[in-house]
């Protein structure tokens, strides 16, 4: 199926809708059944018959035929956060004793999943250096169910070789899990790769203005009924119909959206790299990046997400630095249309946080759909101000 007829028509019954090009937005909660066969027999069909919409909206179901089918998979969910599509995905596959190896710097709240919550309910996991398949041999126990990869993670981009991962884990019976939020389902073909269940944030690229939370999770036809019949219907994490909406209109433009930012990113990258009062880029397609061969054979794209070492001698001049920049606006979270900063010496005051990996002089830039001229001219005059 290709990529156009997924994104303009896959999953839209205009004849149903008064051939309106746009989808409705479906916002009710309930369905009605016209004799009590028909809801008899919609009772264990929730997945596929419109009963309720904790279960299943016709407008969130355009979305889940849309995204699985960009991933390549063979069905979907969609929840109210990518955290709970993440919690979804492991928690449907472990039960008290069960072990989780998981790469270390995951999304925060992954790692909160995994050390804080599930500990509560005798779930362990061992958390390792993913950049090497030996770290994954000698972390599998006896009782690991889950394998969840991160790759590359959101702040210093470490890889894990994937296909390695899935050989390993298929001859171990683990299922594998991988959050794909930085690169999307386009940038990184996870299901192809033999991935068991794919995850995303889809606050970031899919929704792409910063006006949605929401999460994805894709997988087998049985996966997902499983998942659906557990932790969806049961934890209840699930998304409203006018944000299913926004999220089928974002989907649109989501590749010219990424082939900008590719653009603009690679143009703000090769400026940084070669300015004198920068230390060091971390950016998976850089020639200097430890892992850029992985990352050229696994990734289709790099998106708008990159990290800078500046050369400071104290946090204040970081702080200047960062204080500066007018066309980045300082904010969590990345993927939408306006550039953004993080800077490491924010995390001071956090300790959920290893800060020997985030040095006071780590920022990490998100470069959105602005001109590439106008943010290089933004970041020159805040390197200005600490010369
Ligand atoms: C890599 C990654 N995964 C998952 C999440 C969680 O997604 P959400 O904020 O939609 O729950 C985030 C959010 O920042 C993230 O960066």
């Amino acid at each position: 199926m290709d990529l156009s007829y997924i994104l303009n028509h896959l999953g839209e019954e205009r004849d149903q809708y008064f051939d309106a090009v746009s989808p409705p937005i479906i916002q009710t909660s309930n369905f009605y059944f016209k004799d009590v066969e028909s809801l008899r027999n919609a009772f264990p069909n929730e997945r596929d018959i419109h009963v309720y919409t904790r279960g299943n909206n016709p407008t969130v179901e355009i979305l889940r035929k849309k995204i699985a089918a960009l991933a390549g998979a063979e069905d979907a969910l969609v929840f109210s956060s990518g955290v709970a599509a993440i919690s979804a995905a492991v928690m449907a596959n472990v039960h008290a004793g069960d072990h989780v190896v998981c790469v270390k710097k995951p999304y925060g709240w992954t790692d909160k999943l995994l050390n804080k919550f599930l500990s509560r309910y005798g779930v362990t996991a061992t958390m390792i250096d993913g950049t090497k398949i030996e770290n994954f041999i000698a972390a599998i126990q006896p009782s690991t169910r889950v394998i969840f990869l991160e790759s590359p993670n959101s702040f210093t981009f470490d890889l894990q070789d994937i296909k390695a991962v899935v050989k390993l884990a298929k001859e171990k019976n683990i299922v594998t899990i991988i959050d794909n939020s930085y690169c999307t389902s386009l940038g990184q073909r996870c299901i192809d790769m033999g991935i068991d269940i794919e995850v995303h944030s889809a606050t970031k690229y899919f929704g792409g203005h910063s006006d949605v939370v929401a999460g994805y999770l894709m997988g087998s036809k049985k996966m997902v009924a499983k998942i659906f019949a557990s932790e969806l219907l049961n934890i209840g994490g699930i998304i409203s119909p006018n944000d299913a909406w926004l999220l089928i209109r974002s989907l649109r433009t989501l590749p010219i959206r990424l082939e900008r930012i590719q653009a603009s990113t690679a143009t703000v990258v090769k400026f940084i790299e070669q300015h004198p009062q920068v230390e060091r880029v971390i950016f998976p397609f850089s020639d200097s990046f430890p892992q850029h061969a992985l990352a050229k054979e696994q990734m289709l794209w790099c998106g708008g997400l990159f990290t800078v070492i500046i050369k400071a001698t104290d946090v204040a001049h970081v702080e200047t630095f960062c204080n500066s920049l007018k066309r980045f606006l300082m904010a969590v979270s990345w993927g939408g249309h306006e550039s953004l900063i993080m800077p490491a010496c924010s995390f001071m005051n956090r300790d959920d946080l290893d800060l020997a990996d985030y040095p006071y002089n780590m920022i990490r830039f998100y470069i959105g759909l602005e001109d590439p001229k106008v943010l290089i001219e933004d970041i020159e005059q805040a390197f200005q101000k600490i010369r």
